[in-house]
């Protein structure tokens, strides 16, 4: 009986030990989302989470990026900029190269204050980025129309999912959410002053499976 007592004491103090482990460690890492089954999504490594954020490295990558575009709600500005970046990728760039669909669709938001000295309102406009098909990364075919552009993040996000539908509330509110995750963490002061983003996975349309995140880009 003794020998099962001191096992079973061995046991419990492991089991302490790897509870202790996982709560210091924070949360897990996210599961890849379904959608990048079907289409490419940059990869990246997971170097820390705490709380319910993820801290990741990404490889170097080109995204296609529109311009801002003013608008008080996200899906007619949305909208317009998927159309512009699909543009590119079905063929209106150097080469007349046909690129594939990729996920995520990321979309960053800046407010400009309003001419009219009356209302000095700021206005959002948003942009959107899609991840150029990894079969050219090495050598992304410039974009046809002007205002789009091809440019690199940094290496180093943070990220929080949610599933809420992507518009003007929630992009705020995630962002917003995100920022209080990341207050009193060692991961804080690098991603001040980073480009905060809203990470979509999923349709707009597909509400069961949606999977969006919000995630801000820093340099380390
Ligand atoms: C991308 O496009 C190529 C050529 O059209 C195709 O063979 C491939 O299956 C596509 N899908 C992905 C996920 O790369
Ligand atoms: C798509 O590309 C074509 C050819 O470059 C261009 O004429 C057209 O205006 C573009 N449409 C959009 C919505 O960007
Ligand atoms: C994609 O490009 C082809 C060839 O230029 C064009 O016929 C087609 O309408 C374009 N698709 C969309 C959705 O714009
Ligand atoms: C960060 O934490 C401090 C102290 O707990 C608090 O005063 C501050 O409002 C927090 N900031 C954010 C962005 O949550």
């Amino acid at each position: 009986m003794a020998i099962f007592r001191d096992i079973n004491k061995v046991l419990f103090g492991l089991m302490e030990i790897c509870i202790l482990f996982f709560l210091s460690e924070g949360g897990e890492t996210f599961k890849i989302p379904p959608t990048c089954a079907s289409y490419k999504c940059p990869k990246f490594k997971v170097v820390d989470n705490v709380k319910d954020i993820e801290i990741r490295t990404y490889d170097q990558s080109y995204w296609i990026t529109s311009p801002f575009i003013p608008s008080s709600t996200f899906k007619p500005a949305g909208d317009q900029a998927f159309l512009m970046l699909y543009n590119y990728t079905n063929g209106s760039n150097d080469r007349g190269a046909i690129l594939n669909l990729t996920a995520p669709i990321l979309v960053e938001t800046s407010y400009q204050l309003s001419k009219s000295k009356s209302k000095s309102l700021a206005l959002p406009s948003y942009k959107l980025y899609f991840y150029v098909d990894p079969r050219f990364q090495k050598n992304p075919p410039s974009p046809l129309q002007k205002d789009l552009q091809l440019v690199q993040l940094p290496k180093f996000a943070v990220a929080k999912r949610f599933v809420e539908l992507v518009d003007e509330k929630s992009i705020n509110a995630e962002i917003s959410a995100l920022k209080g995750s990341l207050n009193g963490t060692r991961w804080e002061t690098p991603a001040r002053g980073g480009r905060s983003t809203v990470a979509s996975y999923t349709e707009p349309e597909e509400a069961a499976n949606r999977i969006s995140e919000a995630i801000i880009w820093f340099k380390n």
